[in-house]
């Protein structure tokens, strides 16, 4: 099975930080949110190609892929992010024959059983139920459980019938009437928000006959927004081990995860607090944040923070959202 995964958005929402890496090499838990993504395919061995869809910043993606996973993975381009179904249209140059075919967003975490998921006869979209479904694209379903209709964003009560969101996970058997359907969008300037969208190719592959169900996906872990990241932390971390680690005069409160070359001193660390590798952490408190590598933080008061790489901070009490080789330092000191 072909898995494609788009990973050629700009990250608007994660700024600064995709400014200078793509969206999902930022640190979640101690890896890249893409690592997660790739390994379980991997271990699971599901995937007889995965084509990633890179765009900006596209070349530091390969590097990561292929300097950290013995796989062979396919690149395709997509010049300009014109939307999810533009990017899934990309990757047709890599399919030669009809194949099915798995899409996963690379900004989203799946705590679920794939091999479950794609045990089906017939396409299958991931879902999950949630309160307000119009801020999601949604799915309306026959008393048999098939997809009747997809909707964006439903905006009135009336067609927010379903409260099953789509979550980023879809398991489609005809990649030709998927492409299809893509150039449909595309040749009729389908958009919503000047984006050409895959629920509108989805509607359309509805209309050409197209069996569609649902499977609920209930670990459902999105990184594309600050809090969402950070949300996505708490859930990798609370997995995790305890483990021993060295820190002078210090308090670690799990759960943490603490990277190689580290230096912590006079701290309290934890809870939810990532620390990435070669950061030193002096005379400070930081609890659930991610400090991505060799960031030096001292005096200073840290939650609910995203810290680039190499960064400096001084002298804060803050929740601080700041992008790599940044300086912050105040001129008050904190004492403990
Ligand atoms: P998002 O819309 O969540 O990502 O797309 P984004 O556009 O990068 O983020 P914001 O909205 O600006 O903050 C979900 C996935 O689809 C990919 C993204 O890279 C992400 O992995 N995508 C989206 C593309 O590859 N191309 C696109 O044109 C749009």
């Amino acid at each position: 099975m072909k898995v494609i995964i788009p990973v050629a958005g700009f990250g608007t929402r994660l700024r600064p930080h995709t400014l200078t890496k793509p969206k999902v090499l930022l640190n979640v838990g101690g890896k890249p949110m893409i690592h997660y993504i790739v390994e379980q395919l991997l271990r699971d061995k599901l995937a007889t190609s995965i084509v990633m869809v890179t765009g900006f910043l596209g070349d530091m993606i390969k590097e990561y892929l292929d300097s950290t996973f013995k796989f062979n993975f396919t690149y395709v381009t997509q010049d300009e992010p014109k939307g999810l179904g533009h990017a899934i249209y990309c990757a047709k140059e890599s399919f030669s024959k009809n194949d099915e075919t798995l899409i996963i967003l690379g900004d989203t975490l799946f705590d679920v059983d794939l091999k479950k998921l794609i045990h089906n006869k017939h396409s299958v979209i991931g879902v999950k139920q949630v309160d307000d479904p119009r801020r999601f694209g949604v799915v309306e379903k026959n008393k048999a459980g098939m997809i009747t209709r997809f909707v964006e964003k439903p905006a009135t009560p009336k067609v927010s019938k379903s409260n099953e969101a789509i979550v980023g996970l879809y398991y489609l058997k005809n990649s030709d009437l998927l492409f299809e359907s893509l150039e449909h969008v595309m040749d009729n300037n389908i958009t919503v928000k000047g984006e050409f969208q895959l629920t509108d190719a989805l509607e359309h592959m509805l209309s050409k006959k197209e069996q569609m169900t649902t499977y609920y996906v209930d670990g459902w872990l999105d990184c594309g927004k600050p809090e969402t990241l950070l949300e996505t932390n708490r859930y990798i971390l609370s997995k995790r081990k305890k483990s021993n680690i060295k820190a002078l005069d210090s308090s670690i409160i799990h759960p943490v995860h603490i990277g190689k070359d580290v230096v912590i001193e006079r701290s309290v660390i934890g809870p939810n607090a990532t620390i990435n590798d070669g950061c030193k952490i002096v005379n400070s408190i930081i609890e659930d944040s991610i400090i991505e590598k060799n960031s030096h933080i001292e005096n200073s008061v840290l939650s609910e923070s995203i810290i680039g790489e190499s960064v400096t901070v001084k002298n804060q009490i803050h929740n601080l959202n700041i992008g790599s080789n940044s300086e912050i330092k105040g001129g008050h000191h904190v004492s403990k």
